[in-house]
């Protein structure tokens, strides 16, 4: 790996703290951070050296899962410079360029620079713009940006950000992060699906009959009301996270295995997404808001009823859609999504369910089959069960279900920024969303946005601790199936 220079925006953050210093940590401890590094953390308050160390310092204690071994932080912390900066002051970008340069000398550091941006979105355009104009990004070497997401608001303004970004970097050196990307089974998607000929068989309209998609969470707004009353769970996990696992579920095998060639698969998912209209809109989408109710055995408040909320707010809490590819793969098979808060667990999966065309012949109370399914645990107990049918070996003549389950329950895996720094470290991009990805998916949104907007789609009260409104069961047992 070459040897660079990370430049944290953010430094002081709560993303930082919780997320990028333990996964940049843990990836020193596996040797996989490159021989020479500096790390220069940038933030508003006036900090120095001592006092950025001891906060990671902090960081690391408080939120890496392994044993510390301090000889081992010391030298870690040696490594990082605080560099105070105004991010709308061009003079401090001048600061910036040259203690990166003293630092390039010191280490012998070739100038490779990644510049990451941890920091609320309406500071990147203005960052990207400094780090062009003080000279940061004329580098001899590589220059990549890592940015947090939310990536624009809406299509509009996606691709005004988009544009603005351009102007300082390639499409190739911007890094843009979906955490889902970088969670361990979701990465195991491609493998599963394209190395094992026996699921990559099945991964079509001739033997899947619906495809689920759920991501439940139990806590409710939290302290966020301020960014979620605006966003709603359509720009905060539909838009990104859920059209992502989408992607990566309905994808195939590419003609090889490149980041390019699998981005290029995802975008062909995208593009044959069925469009939604004022009429499908209606059946298709479901918007939820959760009222007062009990989760994990405790009583919370509705979400009107939450700090930072307006009572008569019409705020989307919770959101499923059906979904339809138009393409020779798919035609025909609903993808089903949906996400909420304040549901009754925490999990997130992917379901596939398989046709069951044998029902009928073992069509007595006896001998009635289930159809097969193949689940995919993303988080948090991550494994995958295949759900066949069995002739019960104790009781004479029932078929029963029985699961062949694959599970990592017990196995300490990297977390997802672990994952996602170390191939932008490598300059890797295939588990990031490529421009493309972000387009089509805001594009996809955008009607369901305008109908939020509008209220033309009715908003369906769920009480916190079930899972999410009726309506959402009615979309799928409409077409004759369940929510597994
Ligand atoms: C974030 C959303 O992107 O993902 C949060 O902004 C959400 O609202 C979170 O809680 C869920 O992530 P995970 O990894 O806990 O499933």
């Amino acid at each position: 790996m070459d040897s660079m220079t990370f430049v944290l925006f953010g430094a002081t953050g709560d993303l930082a703290k919780r997320k990028i210093y333990p996964a940049l940590f843990n990836l020193y401890m596996d040797q996989s951070l490159p021989a020479a590094m500096s790390i220069i953390g940038l933030g508003r308050r006036e900090w120095n050296n001592e006092r950025l160390q001891s906060h990671v310092r902090e960081a690391v204690t408080a939120h890496c899962k392994r044993e510390i071994d301090e000889e081992k932080l010391q030298s870690f912390l040696e490594a990082l410079r605080y560099c105070r900066l105004n991010i709308t002051n061009l003079e401090d970008f001048g600061r910036l360029h040259d203690l990166i340069k003293q630092r390039e000398e010191e280490l012998k550091l070739p100038e490779n620079r990644l510049f990451y941006l941890s920091v609320a979105p309406k500071f990147f355009e203005g960052i990207a713009a400094n780090i062009k104009e003080s000279g940061l990004s004329s580098t001899k070497g590589w220059r990549r940006l890592i940015i947090e997401k939310p990536f624009g608001n809406d299509l509009e303004t996606a691709r005004q950000l988009n544009r603005k970004l351009s102007r300082s970097f390639n499409e190739e050196e911007i890094f843009r992060i979906d955490h889902y990307l970088g969670k361990p089974m979701i990465q195991n998607l491609e493998t599963l699906e394209f190395a094992n000929p026996v699921l990559q068989s099945l991964w079509n309209n001739q033997y899947v009959s619906n495809v689920q998609i759920t991501a439940s969470e139990t806590v409710g707004v939290e302290k966020r009301a301020g960014y979620y009353e605006h966003a709603g769970a359509v720009r905060d996990m539909l838009q990104n996270h859920m059209l992502q696992m989408l992607m990566m579920t309905a994808m195939h095998v590419p003609q090889k295995i490149s980041p390019k060639d699998i981005r290029e698969v995802k975008r062909k998912v995208m593009d044959a997404l069925v469009p939604l209209n004022a009429s499908t809109l209606k059946k298709q989408v479901v918007r939820g808001q959760y009222t007062r109710g009990e989760v994990d055995g405790e009583l919370v408040a509705g979400y009107t009823e939450e700090d930072g909320v307006s009572s008569t707010s019409k705020t989307d809490t919770f959101v499923a859609a059906k979904l339809l590819i138009d393409n020779d793969f798919w035609r025909g098979v609903p993808f089903y999504l949906r996400t909420g808060k304040r549901l009754e667990q925490k999990s997130t999966r992917i379901v596939i369910e398989f046709k069951n065309p044998l029902k009928d012949l073992y069509n007595n109370e006896e001998e009635s089959t289930s159809p097969n399914l193949l689940t995919i645990e993303i988080n948090p107990n991550e494994s995958i069960t295949l759900q066949l049918n069995s002739k019960s070996l104790t009781r004479d003549g029932k078929i029963e279900p029985v699961h062949i389950n694959f599970s990592a329950k017990d196995k300490h895996l990297p977390e997802a920024y672990e994952l996602l720094i170390f191939d932008a470290l490598k300059g890797d991009p295939t588990f990031f969303a490529h421009w493309n990805e972000v387009e089509l998916s805001w594009k996809w949104i955008q009607p369901i946005l305008e109908a939020f907007e509008n209220d033309l789609i009715p908003l369906e009260y769920y009480e916190a601790g079930t899972m999410g409104p009726k309506a959402a069961d009615q979309l799928v047992n409409d077409d004759g199936f369940n929510w597994w």
